[in-house]
């Protein structure tokens, strides 16, 4: 399917303000699906639940519960009450006689570890049925947990073979990712972290906004996947939080330390620690500190007698950063290699660590030429003490301190009309004119370009 990538300020900008309420049907009544029955209903939308357990459609149908959540209960006797809240086994009727659907079944772990699609694919054959009987446009927003692609590949295609209708002509399409948390899902529902939207239509997007505005009027638009994606980023991150927490009780206890004491002081820095600073896919971290100290705790965990995996992993995966732009270059052929940026980032003349300097050697080992340059590092600059740190470092990090000066140049130009292909570590703007301006190949380790201009081979590391 073809469909436009909508203009997301643009969508922002014309928000309807009708004060008229889509009728909604809610597919799958579980935890998530009887949350948004209830709060949907409570924001005076007509809501249709629907569920192939019986049980749970009577139960929700007569105002109860089906699970043990904060202020549900009432919340869908309200709603029962004001003659908001209907059930129904039949999805086929219930897409038929609303205007938006939202999915919520469930998306259990599959036997080879990955997403069962199953529930989504038997519904959406219903709701086509569905779909196939009305008139009028209809919005399809996905809310369950699916791997990107999912959305567009799996419930669009069915919907449009057994419906004969159109996504983005006759019917919407959209991923509406759930951060409700268990417990507190009725608060969650009117103080949302955020609430992103996943389109590929404006109308779409519009319809989904106006559900939300009344909690929240600024919603995130965005592309399908990428709101497929940020719920399972979201969850990983969470879980990676609680890992990283528990790692440094467990090596505080028998240090004797308070880890609560510390970790209340790590989360009061908002600039470092608890910020978007760090979060942003680029090449491995290096310098005088990081892996220093990396290694330093990972050694204090060991004397311990403490496991933290998490903490012990992270060389590794920095490591893996590093064999991936590797493999990356030796993937092009290219043979004479330019580096940008050699510093284990800008703005220093620091070597100690450098990944770029690491990856320089493995360039080295596999038997390509390579030249560097970096707006720090002169022929005038004393190198010589970070030098004598390389020769410690690996049987091709030492080969490379012998030559490293003459691998050093002065001139950029040197550099780029050398190159085969030019490897960016630095994001910096005299790079990206010289890497428009040379027109060879790049390796893109530190998103140097938003876009890859026109005419420009780029290849980015994680984009
Ligand atoms: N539980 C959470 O806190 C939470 C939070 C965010 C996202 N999610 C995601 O939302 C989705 C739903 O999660 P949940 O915890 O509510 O699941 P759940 O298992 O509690 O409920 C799923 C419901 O879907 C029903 N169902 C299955 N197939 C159906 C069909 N063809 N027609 C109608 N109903 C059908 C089941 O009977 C069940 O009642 C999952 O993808 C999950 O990963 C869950």
């Amino acid at each position: 399917m073809n469909l436009e990538r909508i203009d997301i300020s643009y969508a922002r900008s014309i928000l309807p303000q009708s004060e008229t309420k889509a009728r909604i049907s809610i597919v799958g009544l579980g935890y998530v699906g009887a949350v948004s029955t209830a709060c949907l209903s409570s924001l005076g939308h007509s809501v249709i639940g629907v569920d192939i357990d019986p049980e749970k459609v009577d139960k929700i149908g007569r105002g109860l519960s089906p699970i043990h959540e904060k202020d549900l209960g009432s919340y869908l006797f309200q709603g029962v009450s004001a003659g908001l809240v209907n059930t129904t086994t039949d999805l086929v009727s219930a897409v038929r006689e609303t205007d938006v659907t939202f999915i919520s079944v469930g998306t259990p772990t599959a036997e080879d570890g990955g997403c069962d699609d199953s529930y989504i694919r038997q519904a959406a054959r219903k709701m086509a049925q569905g779909l196939r009987q009305k008139s009028g446009f209809h919005v399809f927003a996905m809310r369950c947990s699916i791997p990107p692609g999912t959305t567009l590949g799996v419930l669009t295609p069915i919907i449009e073979r057994l419906s004969g209708k159109k996504a983005g002509r006759d019917f919407g399409i959209c991923f509406n990712p759930e951060f409700l948390r268990e417990g507190v899902a009725i608060d969650d529902f009117h103080k949302p972290p955020k609430t992103v939207i996943g389109a590929t239509d404006l109308r779409t997007a519009q319809v989904m906004a106006r559900i939300y505005a009344p909690v929240d009027p600024d919603p995130i638009i965005t592309t399908i996947e990428a709101a497929e994606m940020v719920k399972y980023v979201d969850n990983v991150w969470h879980a990676a939080k609680v890992c990283f927490a528990n790692e440094i009780g467990r090596l505080c206890k028998p240090l004797g330390v308070d880890s609560h004491e510390v970790m209340d002081i790590f989360t009061q820095d908002t600039k470092l620690n608890l910020s978007p600073y760090y979060l942003k896919p680029g090449f491995a971290y290096g310098g005088s500190c990081l892996p220093k100290e990396v290694r330093a705790v990972t050694h204090m965990a060991q004397k311990a007698g403490i496991d933290v995996p998490m903490i012990a992993n992270l060389d590794r995966s920095n490591k893996a950063q590093i064999k991936q732009a590797l493999s990356m270059v030796k993937a092009t052929g290219a043979k004479r290699i330019g580096i940008l940026g050699l510093a284990f980032k800008p703005g220093t003349d620091d070597l100690r660590e450098s990944p770029a300097l690491e990856l320089m050697a493995d360039l080295q080992s596999e038997g390509l030429e390579v030249l560097a340059h970096d707006q720090a590092i002169s022929s005038e600059t004393a190198i010589g003490g970070q030098l004598a740190y390389v020769r410690h470092g690996s049987p091709g990090l030492r080969n490379l301190a012998e030559t490293l000066p003459d691998l050093l140049r002065d001139d950029l130009d040197d550099v780029t009309q050398h190159a085969e292909l030019l490897i960016v570590c630095h994001a910096d703007a005299d790079y990206r004119a010289a890497t428009r301006q040379s027109r060879k190949p790049v390796v893109d380790l530190v998103r140097l370009f938003p876009e890859a201009p026109v005419g420009l081979e780029v290849d980015g590391i994680g984009w």
